[in-house]
């Protein structure tokens, strides 16, 4: 094969069944509906059962991708997961997903966490792969289940997360022009205090003390973490039109980190964009850190709002703080 574009075959997502409303959350903290839509535009999120664990999450979505691209598990040979509610510190979830699927023993599988920025990392690195011609289908999935790292009882962090899976089946094309056009990845290590969970790793290893004292929840700076967000999303996108020579105006559809509603409407601003051309599901499902942006391509896709040859532009942040943006032509 003398051209190796690296295209989408197929995508899935699964969401658990139950909604935890703005309703809900205002019984068990000081909140309302009103502000937590003013704030961030969330209406409800899932939340996943208590015997769901991240790889169940991921395994529905993974099918669902599977089947969209009529791609069978036997012919999968890389099984990336992005996420950082893994089953289990170790092993990794990639491997416990290949099992569940019936991928070949032959599939190189690993988890990689970018936090809300994971997918676009994780797609970088499967393109970059299959594109060395070492693998030929790759399975890239974002699977979180926040809610078992979320402290319900902190007002400022708990109307935000939710529980999700998305998918997407990778694979090589021999159609010029088409598939990913670039990605544009980077991090601000200094802002790690900005959005973390304390305990539970090597510099804190879990005790019955961390444990009281909640440092195994995700903490943050919101207000801080919402203006470095805005500004580094800013970047990512202007950046990779830029590099690619195109304007915001030749963008199809952007699909941006569902994290925050005032967020993407700031990024439309400065793209100088309508908010229509924005996908946005952050209503329906919060912040699903991995996960959000490929339910929301998934869904993009399902309700027809990406055709032949259009350009998509992804774009997103997380805790690192990482961030990244990626182009798609379809
Ligand atoms: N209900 C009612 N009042 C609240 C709530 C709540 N749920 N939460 C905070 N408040 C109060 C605060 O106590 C504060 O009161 P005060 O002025 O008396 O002190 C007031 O509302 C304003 O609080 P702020 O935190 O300043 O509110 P802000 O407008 O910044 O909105 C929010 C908070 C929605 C969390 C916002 O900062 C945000 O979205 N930040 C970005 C966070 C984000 O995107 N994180 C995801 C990162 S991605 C990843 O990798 C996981």
């Amino acid at each position: 094969m003398s051209h190796r574009s690296t295209v989408i075959l197929g995508t899935g997502s699964y969401a658990p069944k139950r909604v935890l409303t703005n309703e809900d959350l205002s019984r068990m903290v000081d909140t309302s509906d009103e502000w937590i839509r003013a704030r961030s535009g969330i209406r409800e999120r899932r939340i996943a059962a208590a015997e769901e664990a991240t790889s169940d999450l991921a395994f529905h979505a993974a099918q669902r991708a599977l089947k969209d691209a009529g791609v069978a598990a036997s012919e999968i040979d890389l099984v990336v997961v992005a996420t950082v509610t893994p089953d289990y510190p170790m092993p990794s979830t990639a491997c416990i997903l290949q099992h569940k699927l019936g991928i070949p023993t032959t599939a190189a599988c690993f988890d990689l966490n970018a936090a809300c920025s994971g997918f676009i990392y994780g797609l970088d690195t499967a393109c970059a792969l299959l594109a060395s011609g070492r693998y030929k289908k790759a399975l890239l999935i974002g699977a979180e289940k926040l809610s078992c790292i979320v402290d319900w009882s902190d007002r400022g962090t708990c109307l935000l997360f939710g529980d999700g899976a998305g998918a997407a089946v990778i694979g090589v094309s021999d159609r010029p022009g088409v598939g990913l056009i670039g990605t544009r990845l980077g991090a601000l290590g200094e802002d790690t205090d900005l959005l973390l969970v304390p305990g539970g790793g090597s510099r804190a290893p879990a005790t019955a003390d961390s444990f009281k004292k909640g440092d195994h929840f995700i903490k943050m700076k919101g207000k801080e973490v919402f203006k470095l967000a805005v500004r580094v999303m800013e970047e990512a996108a202007r950046d990779i039109l830029e590099q690619h020579h195109l304007d915001a105006h030749q963008i199809g559809l952007v699909i941006p980190h569902q994290a925050n509603l005032r967020i993407i409407d700031a990024i439309a601003k400065y793209l100088e964009l309508p908010i229509e051309r924005f996908f946005v599901n952050v209503d329906r499902y919060g912040n699903t850190s991995s996960a959000s942006i490929p339910i929301a391509l998934d869904e993009a896709r399902q309700a027809g709002r990406i055709r032949r040859g259009d350009v998509t532009l992804l774009v997103a942040f997380g805790a690192g703080l990482t961030y990244g943006s990626a182009l798609i032509r379809w």
